[in-house]
């Protein structure tokens, strides 16, 4: 149950780390949206593993099959059926936890919760599903690059040291999508001297989502930022979401009201959403990532029978989840993007009398 996420751009994920393939539904595409299959393509390769030593070395092409929904370049208006079929399971490396709950990971609750679980890989915990919301997020992007709307992300803090700025542009291109050249020279070392010492990092994206038009959000449980904040929350790992000036809690009125002029808003505390509904300024938030669970460290746990033991994981781990996760976090965003601004032409008689009338 609840594998579905949005309204009206909603889409499906199915499938396991280890399993035969993962993959996604996507329905309430409008028809005719020009298909970019080298764009789909070009998105999971930015989340896929295995590209660098700061992913897991697990080596998937993550190759998108597009099933149905598409014809002669166009989108039909049908559900749009992407399956990726995994490649490069070992599977062995789990047999040595099958009966044990890995620290930090999902293991303990998914057995308690369905009594039989999916060990290898992780199963349907793994984040390998979120290739999956990486093409739903793809062809919401589609559609928002038609529009002119621009969700981009990147790393702002790895183990509590902050970027000194904010350069979308060199994330685009930076192995860790650090939005900070200077400061990803001390990631680098930091996550190097952590692999050393077996452990893993923690890590925020910031997200920005630019030239949004005012209106998008539904008060009262539908609010854009309710939503996106469920959307960032839902990716594995993420533990917190800030919409905003994250310290605006510690600002007076006075400091934290964004004051209005002729030609818009002052600034931007309120990180363009305004009582549920974007408010034309860029939408921005900072998305927060535990570190990955799974280490090469000896710990402390339990096996299902209830036995003391000793954890030792063998298998292949991101260092530090955020750096793939800022992907994951541009898909979600779009998807809510996307249903938003479907959802919004439901809003007015001047929307429905320029389509009917
Ligand atoms: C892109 C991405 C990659 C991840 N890679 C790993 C990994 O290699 N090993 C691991 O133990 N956890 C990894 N995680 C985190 C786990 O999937 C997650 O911690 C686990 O499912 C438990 O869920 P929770 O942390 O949300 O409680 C990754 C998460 C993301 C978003």
């Amino acid at each position: 149950m609840f594998n579905s996420f949005g309204e009206i751009f909603r889409f499906t994920t199915f499938g396991e780390s280890h399993g035969k393939a993962i993959g996604v539904v996507i329905d309430g595409v409008p028809a005719g949206l020009e298909f970019d299959e080298r764009f789909l393509q070009s998105e999971l390769d930015r989340r896929k593993p295995g590209k660098n030593r700061f992913a897991t070395a697990r080596k998937e092409s993550d190759t998108a099959e597009v099933l149905s929904g598409v014809f002669e370049g166009k989108t039909t208006g049908t559900p749009i059926a992407i399956v990726i079929f995994n490649k490069d399971q070992k599977s062995k490396d789990y047999s040595n936890i099958k009966d044990i709950f890995r620290p930090g990971h999902a293991d303990f609750t998914y057995w308690h919760k369905y009594g039989i679980r999916d060990y290898r890989g992780g199963g349907r915990s793994s984040a390998r599903e979120t290739a999956a919301r990486v093409a739903a997020g793809a062809i919401a992007k589609m559609i928002l690059n038609e529009l002119g709307i621009e969700v981009k992300a990147g790393v702002i803090e790895i183990g509590g040291i902050r970027a000194e700025k904010e350069d979308y542009q060199y994330a685009k291109t930076s192995p860790l999508f650090a939005l900070d050249e200077n400061t990803e020279k001390e990631w680098i070392s930091l996550i190097d001297k952590k692999r050393n010492e077996h452990d893993s990092l923690g890590g925020v994206v910031k997200l920005k989502i630019e030239n949004l038009p005012v209106g998008l959000g539904e008060p009262v449980y539908y609010k854009l930022d309710n939503v996106l904040a469920s959307a960032m929350v839902s990716i594995n790992a993420v533990k917190g979401v800030y919409i905003g000036n994250k310290d605006a809690h510690k600002l007076t009125g006075s400091q934290n009201n964004d004051e209005i002029g002729k030609d818009g808003f002052l600034s931007n505390n309120s990180g363009g959403v305004l009582g549920g509904i974007s408010n034309g300024e860029s939408v921005e938030a900072e998305i927060y990532f535990k570190p990955t669970p799974s280490i090469f460290k000896k710990q402390k746990s339990i096996d299902i029978y209830g036995n003391e033991v000793e954890v030792d994981l063998k298998g292949r781990h991101d260092p530090i989840v955020a750096i793939r996760g800022s992907v994951v976090v541009e898909a979600m965003a779009a998807c809510v993007i996307a249903d938003m601004l479907l959802l919004n032409m439901t809003r007015k008689m001047e929307f429905l009398k320029k389509i009917y009338q």
